[in-house]
């Protein structure tokens, strides 16, 4: 069963993590200098890779450090080994194991795992999400003034308009409370529980939220793209919400006032 593969999957990247963190590992620049790809990166990567392909071999994956590996099967694993690599390096335990399941281009299934603080996000398409087998729910916040953000900052591209910098500061101005990981998949995992009310982000990739995503929608939020279309992880942009503050967020990106 897809499900039984997806747990041992998410379990042999995290335990890659756990055997490297605050140990010695070789850590490399990939586009930017503060971009960065670690031995655990990998390893996490190979471990993932071996599960599933002992288990489905005919599957497509699409990963972060190996990119893809084309199939002509209609179900492709989108896999990030470490999400938050920079808290990694630094021994910062707010890093996870990502791993969504895409059938006919639709996520299926999606599974986020942080090994350091023993939590498990899963999602599967109209069945809920739940952590650590608890059934998770977003919060009820509907007024955009009080409620409780995360994001995230690309390596490029700050200064655009509405960018990332820009709404940062008129959420700031108002004291709006803005977060910052440094891990999209579990900001999007702890806005389907309830631990933030929203999340927004300029550049992603399809692996930082594909299972996330799923997440938010199966715990009963809302996840579009910045224009407020149906989200794809193919593109960039990501708003993530508990529903009740969504439109509120959208018009500050649209370039709208607080
Ligand atoms: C990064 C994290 C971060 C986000 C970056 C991503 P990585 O992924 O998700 O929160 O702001 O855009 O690249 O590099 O740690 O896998
Ligand atoms: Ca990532
Ligand atoms: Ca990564």
């Amino acid at each position: 069963m897809i499900k039984n593969t997806l747990y041992k999957a998410i379990d042999a990247g995290a335990n890659e993590l756990k055997r490297y963190f605050n140990g010695t590992f070789t850590i490399s620049s990939k586009a930017t200098i503060n971009d960065l790809v670690t031995e655990a990166d990998h390893a996490s990567e190979k471990a993932i890779f071996e599960v599933i392909q002992q288990n489905h071999p005919e599957h497509f994956i699409l990963s972060e450090e190996t990119g893809s590996i084309p199939s002509q099967s209609s179900i492709k694993w989108i896999i990030d080994p470490i999400d938050g690599t920079i808290n990694f390096a630094n021994g910062i335990p707010i890093c996870c194991v990502s791993i969504g399941i895409e059938e006919n281009g639709e996520m299926i299934m999606g599974a986020v795992y942080n090994p350091f603080m023993n939590e498990l996000f899963f999602a599967e398409k109209g069945k809920g999400a739940f952590l650590n087998d608890q059934p998770i729910k977003v919060s009820t916040k509907n007024d955009l003034l009080t409620s409780c953000l995360v994001t995230g900052f690309p390596y490029q591209y700050l200064d655009t308009e509405n960018g990332p910098l820009q709404i940062f500061e008129k959420l700031i101005r108002k004291s709006i409370p803005v977060r910052r990981l440094g891990s999209a998949a579990l900001d999007l995992c702890w806005t389907a529980a309830g631990r933030f009310d929203g999340f927004y982000e300029h550049k992603l990739q399809a692996w930082d939220s594909a299972a996330g995503f799923l997440i938010v929608q199966e715990a009963g939020g809302k996840v579009t793209d910045l224009k407020g279309n149906k989200y794809n992880p193919y593109q960039p942009g990501i708003i993530a919400s508990n529903g009740q503050i969504h439109d509120q967020l959208l018009n500050l990106l649209l370039g709208g006032n607080l």
